[in-house]
C-alpha cells in the first residue's frame, strides 16, 4: 500500500507545533476581535486545514467564507498569475475581514487578495498565514498574525500540495526531491 511517508524527506513544522502556534494566535484574535463579529476568509483550497484547525481554536463568534484562488497550478514555482476559481458568497462590506492562510511565499496571492477585498469595502482588513517563506517574498505583506518562518524549500502538507497531492498530511514537511523529478514548467 502506498503510504504518503514514503515521499517525504524531512518533517519541517510537527503536528504539535502546528496545534501550538494556533493555540497562540486563536488567543490574540479572541482578544483582538471581542465584540467586533470578524469574517474570516480562507484561501482555498491550502488554508483549509489552517481555518478549520484555527476556527475551532477560537472562543469568540465568528462567520466563515471562502474563496478559491490559484497561483501555482500544477508546478513548483508561482505562475504570477491569480486565478479565481471561486469567489466569495459574503458581502464584505464594513466587514472585519481576517485572512487564513496557509502560506505565503512571493506574497503575489494575498496582494491581490487584501486589495481586492479592500476595494469591495471591508472595514479592516488583516492576515493569519501559518507560514512564511521570507526568502521568496517579491511583494511586501503587513502580516499581523504571523506562524512559523520556513526555509525556501517546497513544501506539503495541512493543507499545502504538490500537484493537488499531500494535502491530508498531519504535519508541514519537505517533499522527497524524486517526487518531482522531470517536472514540466
Ligand atoms: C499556494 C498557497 C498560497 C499561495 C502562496 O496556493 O496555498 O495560497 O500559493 O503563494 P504566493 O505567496 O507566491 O502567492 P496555490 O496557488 O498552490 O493554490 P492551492 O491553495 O489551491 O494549492
Ligand atoms: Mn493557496
Ligand atoms: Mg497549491
Amino acid at each position: 500500500i502506498a503510504d504518503i511517508q514514503d515521499d517525504i524527506a524531512e518533517e519541517l513544522v510537527s503536528k504539535e507545533q502546528i496545534d501550538a502556534k494556533i493555540r497562540e494566535v486563536a488567543a490574540q484574535v479572541d482578544r483582538d476581535y471581542a465584540g467586533k463579529d470578524p469574517l474570516l476568509i480562507a484561501v482555498l483550497k491550502g488554508a483549509v486545514n489552517t481555518l478549520a484547525a484555527f476556527s475551532q481554536a477560537l472562543s469568540i463568534p465568528v462567520t466563515m467564507d471562502f474563496m478559491s484562488l490559484s497561483s501555482y497550478g500544477s508546478g513548483t514555482v508561482s505562475s504570477g498569475k491569480i486565478t479565481v476559481r471561486q469567489d466569495l458568497s459574503t458581502d464584505v462590506k464594513g466587514r472585519h475581514v481576517l485572512i487564513v492562510e496557509d502560506i505565503i511565499d512571493s506574497g503575489i496571492t494575498l496582494d491581490w487578495l487584501i486589495k481586492e477585498l479592500k476595494r469591495r469595502g471591508a472595514a479592516s482588513v488583516e492576515v493569519f498565514a501559518l507560514l512564511e517563506k521570507p526568502a521568496r517574498h517579491e511583494v511586501h505583506i503587513d502580516v499581523k498574525y504571523k506562524g512559523y518562518e520556513i526555509p525556501d524549500k517546497f513544501v506539503v502538507g495541512f493543507g499545502l500540495d504538490y500537484d493537488e497531492r499531500y494535502r491530508n498530511l498531519d504535519s508541514i514537511a519537505v517533499l522527497a526531491p524524486k517526487v518531482y523529478q522531470g517536472e514540466q514548467q
